[in-house]
């Protein structure tokens, strides 16, 4: 595809690009190989002989001994312009063109690269990738966020829209599989993705993501956790740095809001160098802080209330701009599988996010509960206020409690979120080969 044309009295100049990498191939030809439909935005097919250049800023050029337009482009009804840097919101209005744009080129190539490390990062320590079910029964999270899915055919009774004897969802986590597999292959890894019914619109929220998750075996402490979060986002940060560095620089060079960039490292933007240092802190010295910050927040901190947007954003600033571990939350506040610290009567559950400079949560895991007295009226409390139909999995899950019950724990990664940390992307919309968009049929 055309990237830019110009044309000289001796010499015509091509940019053309095919998308496997920033920099596109100059192409020099006799200004009589030019034609109408030789414009911006058509795809070419050009013969010639491939030379080294002489130009400082490409190694090598092709001299063009024929240049056939295989589709012209009308350039004054296609929304891209040759060499304008269009913003972001321009181009989420064109889900369907919008990856011929140099920003987007370089972000889905860098999403591309960072799947393979997510998957080389796991299958280099050890751990057995599992397909976990898109459609399930359980609401893992019990957040009631949950896409129903039912059967188009069937409208004549409310029972029969289920196509299982059972309601079926859209996964909101692939956990509770991953324990059954952790139960077999120790440590175990699941990328795929997510759906949540959430109602926020937000920068950081999407209603179809992507989530890894990992669950581990024979673990007691949370410390070894927060260890998994940090070698993956490291060694999966550097793999996309050596492996599409240019695409990264555009980011940073151009994209990055230039506050965030100075406020996190300095002048370069250099993601990682983010966990140099981090922080661990508890939930309770994360109120304690919120209510000694100087500043009113919208929702006031109080110990059992969840932290929001606005409290994530002060523990990392207050914390120096560094990565910050909350652990031990209450645990009314948590879902039933985390484990109970019994530092109190159902006071705290080991469980662990990590915020980060200009996303907020990252990860979030924990413990699992794995003893069955304990998970069992954990379950109960949970059923009352849940349609009996909607646990047809609890009876399994506790299976997992019977037979050769370990201490296990993992985590969950958005891997949307990952890519807006590592990049400086502000609007979440922006790192999906797909925006949703309101007059778009393509969604
Ligand atoms: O904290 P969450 O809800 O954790 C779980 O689902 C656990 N079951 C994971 C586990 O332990 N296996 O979600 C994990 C991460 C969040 O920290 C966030 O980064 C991302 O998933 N996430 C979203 N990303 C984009 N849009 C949304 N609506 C998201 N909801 C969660
Ligand atoms: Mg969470």
């Amino acid at each position: 595809w055309v990237r830019s044309v110009r044309s000289q009295k001796e010499v015509l100049f091509l940019h053309i690009n095919d998308g496997s990498s920033l920099e596109s191939l100059q192409v020099v030809a006799d200004p009589s190989l030019e034609k109408r439909d030789l414009t911006f935005g058509s795809a070419v097919e050009v013969q010639g002989k491939l030379v080294k250049s002489p130009h400082r800023r490409q190694n090598m050029e092709l001299q063009a001994e024929a240049i056939h337009v295989v589709g012209p482009c009308d350039i004054w009804s296609f929304p891209l312009k040759m060499k304008e840097r269009h913003p972001l919101e321009y181009v989420r209005q064109f889900p369907h063109l919008r990856c011929r744009n140099n920003a987007l080129g370089a972000l889905l190539r860098i999403r591309s690269e960072a799947t393979a490390g997510i998957h080389s990062f796991f299958q280099d320590n050890g751990y057995v990738h599992i397909h976990t079910p898109i459609i399930t029964s359980n609401d893992c999270e019990g957040a009631g966020e949950l896409f129903q899915i039912e059967v188009s055919w069937a409208k004549e009774s409310a029972e029969k829209t289920h196509f299982f004897n059972v309601p079926a969802f859209l996964t909101v986590s692939g956990q509770l599989h991953l324990e059954v597999m952790a139960g077999a292959f120790t440590h175990v890894f699941t990328f795929g993705p997510t759906f949540r019914a959430e109602n926020s619109q937000s920068r950081r929220h999407l209603a179809e993501f992507y989530m890894v998750e990992a669950e581990l075996s024979f673990t007691e402490s949370l410390q070894d956790i927060m260890q998994v979060m940090e070698d993956l986002f490291k060694t999966v940060t550097s793999t996309v740095l050596s492996k599409c560095p240019r695409d990264v620089e555009l980011f940073h060079k151009y994209i990055a809001p230039a506050q965030k960039v100075m406020h996190v490292t300095g002048k370069n933007y250099n993601p990682l160098i983010l966990f140099s240092s981090s922080c661990r802190i508890s939930y309770s010295e994360a109120v304690e802080i919120l209510k000694q910050a100087p500043q009113t927040f919208t929702f006031k901190p109080e110990w059992g209330c969840d932290l929001q947007t606005e409290h994530e954003k002060y523990l990392v600033k207050h914390c120096g701009d560094v990565p910050v571990f909350v652990v031990n939350y209450p645990y009314d506040l948590k879902p039933f599988y985390m484990r109970d610290n019994e530092d109190g009567p159902q006071h705290t559950v080991a469980a662990v996010d990590l915020l980060v400079p200009g996303v907020g949560e990252l990860c979030g895991g924990s413990l699992r509960e794995e003893r069955l007295p304990f998970l069992e009226s954990r379950l109960q409390r949970y059923g009352k206020s849940t349609d009996a139909r909607r646990l047809a999995w609890a009876e399994e899950y506790l299976d997992l409690r019977k037979f050769g019950s370990v201490p296990h724990g993992g985590f969950g990664m958005g891997f949307e979120r990952y890519l807006q940390c590592i990049l400086g992307v502000d609007n979440i919309k922006d790192v999906i080969p797909f925006p949703r968009f309101s007059h778009s049929c393509l969604l």
